[in-house]
């Protein structure tokens, strides 16, 4: 199974190999004791249950054949074998009641580590993330206060690095997030476009370096915008929406032309699909896909990103374009829409807060799902585990779980390369 997962990766560690990393089970670290129960566990403590271990010592062969056991057994000879375990005993004081007359007792499915694995009903693997990365044009890398563990990576250097640190445990998917030059900036962020702009050349850079990997991009013009917004700002401060588009779908054939696998529009104006869909297919992109921010919120959890980018609206908020947190039928509207408009993948966003939506739409479209969890959401983790208020590994699987539960096909997360060495067994 592991050697699916890693067919893409190019130096695959030694201490990796064939580890099943194609499954994340809660109870991983519990698997050790099917070898040797523990006391916790439904074996009884050792001094009161003195057991006989059937394969500790395994009887000499007879050279019986099969009729002579046979004939043994029924002439009243039985072979020894363990003695029926005595009863467990419980504490001093426990009450003794007559037994539920319960039909189904739920727990028998949960008793061993065994038996909660062969149930589990979703799995988790590298192959399901997509990594955020930040890049920008410095050699350095610049760490982000409000997202511990995050860097602004150099676009020739760090980068590199860390892709391919992300291959060596299965994470083959990025998804490219620009710190453009303020001077760069203009009220109609042109720089989104220019084939030379430092994405469509960290896109060509990584491809020639890392032909397999799958590169995501984001569509929206905030990065490139000297009012911070993802679309044309009018006087009057309304966000204009068909002219927007109209520099958006440049947007998207530059990031094609340069090597994008998937373009994500994030920007929320409407009408944005259909039109980068003609744009890319008119370019010759036909193979290029469109993964929508379908169902996109007006979040504050997205405060750390735009640190990150410098990307803060110079004023107002997102919430004429972006969705409003309250509304849940809604995400439906925008689904029609993006898949009549021919979305191959629809996203939720942000994560966490919004399993129910990822829900909704996992039942109503047989489209892939994305889920984003967010900035937002990924430093309250690393707060709380930095705090020691919790445990930042298992509470970081089990987010990750839980968006995979609720009905997303791939996750893009921050904790890409720390889930996937967890996955891997690897602790660093
Ligand atoms: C920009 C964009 C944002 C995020 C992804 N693309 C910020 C925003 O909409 O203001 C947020 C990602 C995160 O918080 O991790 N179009």
């Amino acid at each position: 199974m592991a050697s699916t997962i890693f067919s893409t990766s190019s130096s695959l560690p030694t201490a990796v190999k064939g580890l099943d990393c194609n499954t994340y089970k809660p109870t991983l670290g519990n698997l050790r004791f099917i070898a040797s129960p523990n006391k916790k566990s439904i074996a009884a403590p050792k001094p009161l249950f003195p057991v006989v271990r059937a394969t500790s010592d395994v009887p000499v062969k007879t050279g019986l054949s099969d009729a002579e056991c046979e004939a043994a057994v029924v002439a009243g000879n039985v072979p020894e074998a363990p003695p029926v375990p005595p009863t467990p005993l419980a504490p001093a004081g426990t009450p003794v009641v007559p037994s539920l007359p319960l039909s189904r007792r739920p727990r028998r499915t949960r008793r061993s580590p065994a038996l909660r694995a062969a149930f589990q009903e979703t799995s988790i693997s590298p192959a399901n993330f997509v990594y955020p990365l930040f890049i920008h044009e410095g050699e350095e890398d610049t760490p982000i206060g409000a997202m511990p563990g995050c860097y602004r990576l150099g676009w020739r250097h760090g980068l590199l690095e860390e892709v391919a640190k992300a291959r060596d445990v299965g994470v083959n998917s990025i998804v490219l997030f620009p710190k453009v030059p303020d001077a760069l900036k203009t009220p109609t962020g042109d720089e989104a476009y220019n084939d030379y702009g430092l994405v469509p050349r960290t896109i060509r850079m990584l491809k020639d370096k890392f032909p397999g990997l799958v590169i995501y991009t984001d569509v929206a013009l905030d990065p490139y915008s000297s009012d911070g917004h993802d679309g044309i700002v009018r006087e009057d401060g309304v966000i204009m929406n068909d002219e927007t588009v109209h520099q958006l779908c440049k947007q998207a054939v530059a990031q094609a032309r340069a090597g994008a696998d998937v373009v994500s529009p994030s920007d929320m104006m409407d009408g944005r699909v259909g039109a980068i869909r003609g744009a890319l297919d008119d370019a010759g992109f036909q193979h290029v896909l469109i993964m929508s921010y379908t169902a996109k919120y007006a979040s504050s959890f997205y405060g750390p990103f735009r640190e990150a980018l410098d990307s803060n609206p110079r004023f107002g908020d997102k919430k004429t374009y972006q969705m409003n947190p309250a509304n849940y039928r809604e995400a439906l509207v925008e689904v029609h829409e993006d898949e009549s408009e021919g979305a191959d993948i629809l996203l939720v966003k942000p994560g966490l807060p919004y399993l129910h939506i990822i829900r909704q739409i996992r039942d109503n479209s047989p489209l892939p799902i994305a889920a984003y969890q967010v900035s937002g959401e990924y430093s309250m983790i690393k707060a709380g585990g930095i705090l020691k208020m919790i445990d930042e590994e298992k509470v970081m699987m089990e987010s990750l779980l839980c968006l995979r539960r609720a009905g997303a096909d791939i996750i893009l997360t921050y904790f890409a390369l720390q889930a996937a060495r967890c996955l891997c067994g690897e602790k660093r």
